[in-house]
């Protein structure tokens, strides 16, 4: 399974892409919009550092809008995938820029029948936030079980992004599911490999050493 990191962050970005585990990146409006700088050319950075996909979102409602910052979005680097939301418009949009071979993610994705018109319209990924369904009391791994299990059925090409993950266990459970990406914010790729009895366990073994140690000096 591909892990991205989901934020607008350069230096949390190159911290997590020097583990040699990020295969991608994930940007919205409002993490975007908590860094400084222009954002065409921090995502120009992300990119350079990254070498993978990196979705950067439309603002855009309307149709005619989202394909002008469709088309600028993907003219800043080769990794650029244009994320456009999942509305009457957006499923346009997608199936428009799809055709013309630029990779479209569409984000805020709440049910498999959003997820099955994103797939006909030829999106690169679909993006079902799985926090936010947990966040009104549903079961945003549900959501995860349908669309994996409806792409299953027809062989469609798109790809399973779990987002809004909240935790370890939305990862480990998308890739239950067989989903085929889970981005994360920062400090859930750490908490990935972050394990108490690693640690406690490592301080035990380092103790044992230090005091073979002192008995032979
Ligand atoms: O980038 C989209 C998504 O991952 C946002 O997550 O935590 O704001 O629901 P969250």
């Amino acid at each position: 399974m591909k892990i991205f990191v989901d934020t607008g962050s350069i230096k949390d970005i190159q911290t997590i892409a020097d583990l040699g585990i990020l295969d991608g990146v994930t940007t919205n409006p409002s993490l975007l919009a908590k860094e400084t700088g222009d954002y065409r050319q921090n995502l120009k950075k992300i990119c350079d550092i990254v070498k993978g996909p990196v979705s950067g979102e439309v603002t855009a409602t309307d149709f005619a809008g989202m394909l002008r910052e469709g088309h600028d979005i993907a003219k800043i680097d080769q990794h650029m995938v244009v994320k456009v939301p999942l509305t009457r418009d957006g499923i346009k949009a997608c199936k428009a820029l799809s055709g013309e071979g630029i990779p479209v993610n569409v984000t805020l994705c709440f049910s498999p029948a959003q997820a099955l018109l994103a797939a006909k319209a030829g999106a690169s990924y679909i993006s079902p936030f799985v926090g936010r369904l947990d966040d009104i009391g549903t079961n945003g791994m549900e959501l995860v079980r349908d669309i994996v299990l409806i792409y299953d059925n027809y062989d469609f090409k798109t790809e399973v992004l779990v987002a809004s993950c909240r935790g370890p266990m939305h990862v480990v459970e998308a890739a239950r599911l067989g989903a085929d990406i889970a981005t994360c914010p920062p400090a859930v790729i750490d908490a990935l490999y972050n394990h108490p009895l690693t640690a406690s366990g490592l301080e035990k073994f380092l103790k044992d050493w230090e005091k073979m140690q002192a008995v032979k000096a």
